[in-house]
């Protein structure tokens, strides 16, 4: 009765934030329902419906009519929760959020975009990026299934990649911070992918440290286990299991599912459910709900029909079949222990400090544009495409030419030595025009010095002296409501899921791009 008469709210457009969903804590390793105070183990599946045709920005949970596609599909299939790569602060979310809350359906968010992220091969974390995650826990934070977020997903994959993890790390900080400055209970966490090499190194980081700077919980995309032939010991989980024995935080898989077999029978659900695991995993999402060229598929969409796979009714069956049995919230008592930081060298292949890059400020970065006597004309960065790289190109030309005289150390960041200059974290605006000021001045502001083929122009300030600009700290409740849109798809899985995501990001060169060929210019001196 009452869901009926919820639904028709929906319908009539009445929806309030979800209201009737028990939420979730976490207490050592485990998450609890607080009202029952029972063991909760994710039964999840992976969800991000294409929605390119219909839409410029791939939002699902804005996609009311996607959600009522793909709702009695969940409903069936049993899942408890769902994980979204890609959504965007500026959508409507209600009824989307409602419809998975009546359905006892949680939801685990992914912060970042593949505009608006980490890039691991040339990592930087800015203003803007730190003010797209917060704009996203504003968005979502008050629906109460929003159990989690995701401050980045597989971002380091490979040895040479690694100091990419302490941006990540200094962001998920952030969004943990900020989150309780509201005094919300969402936790923040990571999603591995699952590499041999740096595996202990990447589980360990996001451990170690200050509890206010690690991982609330900690995601792995894993893909080892293909068909029945396999079993617990062959097919490698149970390596990666041990490895998390006694851990002090919550594990589950943020993707599983290998299809090298198909149609896949999931025989890996009887042990992710059972005793072998459910002492240190909280479950995990299947890869995925939709069907893409990728061959993961659940359900195939078209329009407002969905068609089940061969691989549907396997997974229900399976997940069907199993009762993991937790223990209660009143009788556990936490005794994992939190690991120490991965040695840093290149020999124990891991080159991120665990002194973690600062929290980005405006009030800094603002207050030290005051101080600047040679500025970018330009006040917005560029959106359309080509002028995005004409921007790029200009800036890291400035970059490579003044850096090769004067120390920049103030605008780049080394992760690796846990150095980060007190605007790293300004937006490339900023970063080039305090670059092209220290040009104006090395060159005692003749007349022509600053111009940079017309990109600069010069403009009096009251000091600069920018000594007091560092101590600047950003009020959160002060924040933009603008939001920048994005394009493609966040998703990205390991070796054996070759993704289609990829080949759908969108060409454009983002802000990240541009950030990047800054660093990759500033390291060149
Ligand atoms: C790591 O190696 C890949 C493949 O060779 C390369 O494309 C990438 O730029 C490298 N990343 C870094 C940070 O050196
Ligand atoms: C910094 O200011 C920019 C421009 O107003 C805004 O888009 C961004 O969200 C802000 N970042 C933070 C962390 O407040
Ligand atoms: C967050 O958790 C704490 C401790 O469990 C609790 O006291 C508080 O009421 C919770 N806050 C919210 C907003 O749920
Ligand atoms: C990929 O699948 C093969 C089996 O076909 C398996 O041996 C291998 O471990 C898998 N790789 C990953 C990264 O999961
Ligand atoms: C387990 O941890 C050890 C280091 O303690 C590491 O060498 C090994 O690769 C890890 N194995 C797995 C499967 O994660
Ligand atoms: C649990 O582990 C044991 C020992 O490796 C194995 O024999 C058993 O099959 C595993 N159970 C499941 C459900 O995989
Ligand atoms: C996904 O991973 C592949 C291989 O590491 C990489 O080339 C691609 O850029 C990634 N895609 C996204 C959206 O991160």
């Amino acid at each position: 009765m009452r869901a009926s008469l919820v639904s028709a709210a929906v319908i009539l457009g009445l929806a309030s934030p979800a209201a009737c969903i028990d939420p979730l804590t976490i207490k050592g390793s485990k998450w609890f329902n607080t009202k029952s105070g029972s063991q909760f183990f994710v039964k999840g599946v992976d969800y991000q419906p294409d929605i390119t045709s219909t839409s410029a920005v791939r939002d699902p949970l804005a996609d009311t009519a996607g959600c009522t596609r793909d709702l009695p599909f969940l409903k069936d299939l049993g899942v408890n929760a769902i994980r979204v790569y890609q959504t965007e602060p500026f959508g409507n979310h209600d009824q989307c959020m409602s419809m998975l809350s009546n359905a006892g359906i949680y939801v685990m968010l992914d912060l970042s975009t593949p505009t608006e992220t980490i890039n691991r091969d040339s990592p930087s974390y800015d203003v803007d990026l730190l003010g797209y995650y917060q704009r996203k826990v504003d968005a979502f934070a008050k629906y109460d299934n929003v159990f989690a977020f995701l401050a980045g997903n597989e971002v380091t994959n490979a040895v040479n990649n690694t100091a990419a993890s302490a941006y990540v790390k200094a962001a998920l900080r952030d969004v943990k911070s900020y989150i309780k400055s509201k005094n919300l209970n969402i936790s923040v966490g990571y999603a591995t992918n699952d590499d041999a090499d740096i595996r202990w190194q990447l589980q360990t980081y996001f451990d170690c440290g200050a509890v206010s700077d690690h991982a609330d919980f900690y995601g792995i995309n894993l893909y080892e286990w293909c068909g029945t032939a396999a079993t617990f010991e062959s097919s490698g989980y149970a390596d990666v299991v041990k490895n998390f024995t006694n851990w002090d935080v919550p594990v589950l898989l943020t993707e599983y599912g290998c299809n090298n077999i198909q149609p896949r029978t999931f025989p890996e659900i009887a042990a992710i459910y059972g005793s072998n695991m459910t002492a240190s995993f909280s479950g995990g999402f299947v890869y995925e709900y939709v069907q893409e060229a990728n061959m993961y598929g659940l359900v195939s969409v078209s329009g407002s029909t969905g068609t089940k796979t061969a691989d549907y009714d396997n997974f229900k069956k399976a997940l069907a079949a199993v009762s993991p049995s937790g223990v209660s919230m009143s009788s556990y008592s936490p005794s994992g222990k939190q690991q120490s930081c991965p040695a840093v060298s290149a020999a124990a292949q891991w080159m991120a400090s665990s002194v973690l890059p600062p929290t980005p400020s405006n009030s800094t970065c603002s207050c030290m544009m005051n101080t600047l006597t040679c500025v970018s004309k330009q006040t917005s960065i560029p959106t359309s495409a080509g002028d995005l790289a004409t921007f790029g190109t200009t800036v890291s030309n400035i970059f490579g030419t003044v850096c090769g005289t004067v120390d920049c150390s103030a605008v780049s960041g080394n992760a690796n030595t846990g150095k980060y200059g007190k605007y790293s974290f300004c937006d490339p605006l900023q970063r080039v025009s305090w670059v092209m000021t220290q040009w104006y001045n090395d060159q005692r502001n003749v007349d022509g010095s600053c111009d940079f083929g017309g990109f600069a122009k010069t403009q009096s300030v009251k000091s600069t002296d920018d000594s007091g600009c560092s101590s600047q700290k950003d009020d959160p409740s002060s924040l933009s409501s603008s939001s920048s849109s994005s394009s493609g798809d966040g998703k990205n899985s390991s070796s054996n899921s070759s993704s289609s995501a990829a080949s759908k990001v969108a060409a454009t060169m983002s802000v990240f791009s541009i950030t990047m060929a800054i660093a990759a210019a500033a390291f060149l001196y």
